[in-house]
């Protein structure tokens, strides 16, 4: 396993956002609704894409992907089979289950089970389908579906924490291809879900509604190839927001929809930081010095994104005074509270509540990446404190953040990745 040593660093310059994970990730999984050939674009080079693509060629499809081009073609094995060894290592396998009930009706995907941000349930995914008259069972872990009956429905997809990414798309994605109209309320409205609405509408899916919370699918008989580009990662834009801010560095951030990040670059000008969006395409963020507390709910989509929840906790452990992160979408998702409070945090947590005082400074010291976002956070917090931090197990950031080590050297950061 590699850690990252890193020292107290200041940046400045330009970074390029890669393409988004969250996006090209439920994208992949569509391809099974045809056996034309996909082309797609801009896709990160990540691990939690290499497992996706494992996946799929475990049901049948052959995959060429470099340098960020990804060609995915039709083979004739047609399996149907997601298995636990590869959806327990990345719970958006479970994406897989709505085409494969679409197009081959019949799918066993493995439950993803928890991870340490929460529990994970998939009720809303299952009640979906179910609405849509899939015959799903759980046998051993898995979730056995029969599709052949299925037909479109009216149907409420919200739940107690409101709207599901995954939940809207593997919906979504059934829908295309059964007869009758889907109607989905409470759809989760996140730039990725919208993207993926697109994609599926340039395969001749019949959608309106991509990036609301009401959708409407019409069953069509069948669904096409096409070339798609996945957008840029606005978490990763949104993470560099955030090590700006907590490093005290101006940088450009190229590549980002900035009008995917409205509610992080609020937060940004609250804490007291200059933003100059220039074109659609770039992000100009100068911090002036101090910081000031600012309180943060994450929502889902338009919200402040749970995500970013994490990286922008470091930034408050710097302001002047006291601040409040309310974390409505994952309750549990403080991990890295504990790692923080060892680098001289000040942070009380209670329930879905973090309040966090804020302190001249944090201390080096050796810490535990422990999820995807919060090992972005730890990184940060490295390069904000004084002395060395070491991170171990980096694995888990590798899931979602491409070349992150180059791309901080490259703004002047004092990192690197060592064999453990
Ligand atoms: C997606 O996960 C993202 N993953 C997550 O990003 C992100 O944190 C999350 O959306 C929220 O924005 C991908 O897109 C691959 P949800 P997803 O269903 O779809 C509850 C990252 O770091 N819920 O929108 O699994 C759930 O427990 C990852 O890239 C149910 O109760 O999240 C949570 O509290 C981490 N029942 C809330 O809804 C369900 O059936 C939102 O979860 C499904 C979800």
């Amino acid at each position: 396993m590699d850690k990252f040593t890193i020292h107290k660093s200041t940046l400045s310059g330009e970074v390029c956002v890669s393409g988004s994970k969250n996006a090209a990730l439920p994208i992949i999984a569509a391809t099974i609704l045809t056996d034309e050939d996909c082309i797609l674009h801009n896709v990160p080079d990540l691990m939690d894409i290499r497992t996706m693509v494992k996946i799929l060629e475990g049901l049948g499809k052959q995959i060429n992907f470099e340098n960020g081009t990804m060609v995915i073609k039709a083979t004739k094995k047609c399996g149907y089979v997601a298995p636990y060894r590869l959806v327990r290592t990345m719970r958006a396998s479970f994406c897989v289950l709505g085409p494969l009930l679409a197009r081959r009706r019949k799918a066993k995907v493995s439950l993803p089970g928890g991870c340490v941000i929460g529990v994970r349930p998939v009720d809303l995914h299952i009640k979906g389908l179910k609405l849509l008259n899939a015959d799903i069972k759980i046998e051993r872990g898995y979730c056995v579906a029969d599709g052949k009956n299925m037909r479109g429905s009216h149907l409420y997809l919200g739940g107690q924490f409101g709207s599901s990414v995954l939940a809207t798309d593997n919906i979504m994605m059934a829908a295309t291809l059964i007869d009758g109209e889907t109607i989905i309320e409470y759809a989760a409205c996140e730039p990725e879900v919208e993207s993926l609405g697109l994609f599926l509408q340039k395969m001749g899916a019949d959608i309106t509604g991509q990036g609301s919370p009401l959708l409407r699918i019409r069953g069509v008989k069948k669904l096409g190839g096409c070339e798609f580009d996945i957008i840029p990662d606005r978490i990763e834009a949104g993470t560099f927001l955030a090590a700006s801010l907590a490093t005290n560095s101006p940088l450009v951030i190229k590549g980002a929809n900035p009008f995917h990040l409205t509610s992080a670059i609020e937060i940004v000008k609250e804490m007291g930081a200059e933003v100059h969006i220039d074109n659609a395409r770039s992000i100009k963020v100068s911090p002036r010095g101090s910081l000031k507390p600012v309180n943060i709910t994450t929502l889902p989509y338009p919200g402040f994104p749970t995500d970013l929840q994490a990286q922008f906790m470091i930034c408050l452990c710097f302001a002047k005074g006291i601040s409040l992160i309310t974390e409505k979408i994952y309750p549990d998702r403080f991990m890295h509270v504990a790692e923080l409070n060892r680098m001289g945090a000040g942070i009380q947590r209670s329930g879905p509540y973090a309040i966090i005082e804020g302190k001249e400074k944090l201390y080096g010291a050796e810490v535990m990446a422990s999820d995807l976002r919060a090992s972005a956070a730890l990184v940060i917090a490295g390069m904000a404190a004084e002395d060395k931090t070491e991170v171990f197990r980096v694995y888990h950031i590798d899931r979602g953040y491409e070349h992150i080590e180059e791309k901080l050297r490259k703004l002047g950061a004092k990192i690197k990745r060592e064999k453990q």
